[in-house]
C-alpha cells in the first residue's frame, strides 16, 4: 500500500477497513519511506532548465543521476492537437520539435550520465538496443480514435515487460488543460518513481515539456533535474510546476 506524502491528513481513509491489521507491516514499510522523504525536503532539489539538453549532459560526470526517465521527440511529425474534441478551442501552435527524432550521439550521452534509464517512445528510435525490459502504458482509451491507446518505454533496470493502466485524460488533465500536447499524466510518473525510483536518488528528464515528471519528482522528494529547449514550453512548465506545488504546500 503506497501513500502519498499529500495523503497524509486522509491517513485514515486509506487504510482498509476491514482487518487493517493485515497492512501494519506494508504500512510501516511505506511510512518509513515517507518519513525518510519528508526528513529529506528541506534538501532536495527540484532544477527546471531552459537548456538543449545535449549541451547539458556536455557538463557532466560520467554516472551523474541515479535514473534517466526521459521522453524524446518520436519523430513521427505528431498530431500537435491529437485528442480534441468537438468544440475544444484548438490549443497548441504547430512547432517543428518532432520532426526528428534524437541520434546516436544522444543515446551514448544518456548512457554516460544516468546508471538506469526509462526511455519512452523507444520503439521509435533505432539506437535502442535488443533487449526485453519494457513499459506499456495503457492509456485507457476506448473507441476509435486516431492516436495510440498505449505508449511503450525501454526499461534498463528490468528483463520483462511492465504494465500500468492509467487514463490519459482523466480529472483535471483533459485536451483543454494541457499546457503541452503530448503531456502525460502526473500519475504516470508517480506510478514509474514508486516502482522504478527511490527518494534520496537523482533523476533526470532530458526532455521536460510540461512539467509532469517534475511535479511528480517533487512529491516522490527526489533530487531532479529538467531540461526543455522551447522557450515557450519552459516557461509554461516552470508555471505549472511553481503553481502545483505551492497549492499543495498548503496542507
Ligand atoms: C515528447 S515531448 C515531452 C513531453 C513530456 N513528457 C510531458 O509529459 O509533457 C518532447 C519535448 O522535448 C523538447 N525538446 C526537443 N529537443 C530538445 C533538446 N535537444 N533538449 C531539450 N528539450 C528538447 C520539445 O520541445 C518537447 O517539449
Amino acid at each position: 500500500m503506497r501513500i502519498l506524502k499529500n495523503e497524509l491528513p486522509n491517513l485514515g481513509d486509506k487504510l482498509p477497513k476491514e482487518n487493517p491489521c493485515q497492512h501494519l507491516e506494508l504500512v510501516e514499510v511505506e511510512l518509513i519511506t515517507l518519513l525518510d522523504t519528508l526528513s529529506r525536503n528541506g534538501t532536495m532539489t527540484v532544477e527546471l532548465l531552459n537548456i538543449d539538453c545535449m549541451e547539458y549532459m556536455k557538463g557532466l560526470d560520467d554516472n551523474a543521476f541515479d535514473l534517466a526517465i526521459v521522453d524524446p521527440p518520436y519523430g513521427i511529425k505528431i498530431n500537435m492537437n491529437q485528442g480534441r474534441r468537438k468544440g475544444d478551442e484548438i490549443k497548441h501552435a504547430r512547432k517543428a520539435w518532432d520532426n526528428d527524432a534524437p541520434k546516436e550521439d544522444y543515446w551514448a550521452e544518456l548512457c554516460r550520465v544516468s546508471l538506469e534509464r526509462i526511455v519512452w517512445g523507444a520503439n521509435n528510435f533505432s539506437w535502442i538496443p535488443p533487449h526485453n525490459g519494457w513499459v506499456v502504458w495503457n492509456k485507457d482509451i476506448t473507441g476509435n480514435v486516431g492516436f495510440s491507446k498505449a505508449e511503450l518505454a525501454y526499461c534498463s533496470s528490468i528483463n520483462a515487460v511492465d504494465m500500468v493502466k492509467i487514463r490519459a485524460q482523466s480529472g483535471k488533465e483533459t485536451y483543454s488543460s494541457k499546457i503541452h500536447p503530448t503531456q502525460k499524466p502526473k500519475a504516470l510518473y508517480n506510478w514509474l518513481l514508486a516502482k522504478y525510483a527511490k527518494p534520496d536518488q537523482r533523476i533526470l528528464d532530458t526532455h521536460l515539456g510540461s512539467g509532469s515528471s517534475a511535479i511528480a519528482a517533487h512529491y516522490f522528494g527526489c533530487d531532479f533535474v529538467g531540461c526543455e529547449l522551447d522557450e515557450d514550453y519552459y516557461k509554461a512548465a516552470k508555471h505549472r510546476f511553481d503553481t502545483e506545488t505551492a497549492q499543495k504546500a498548503l496542507f
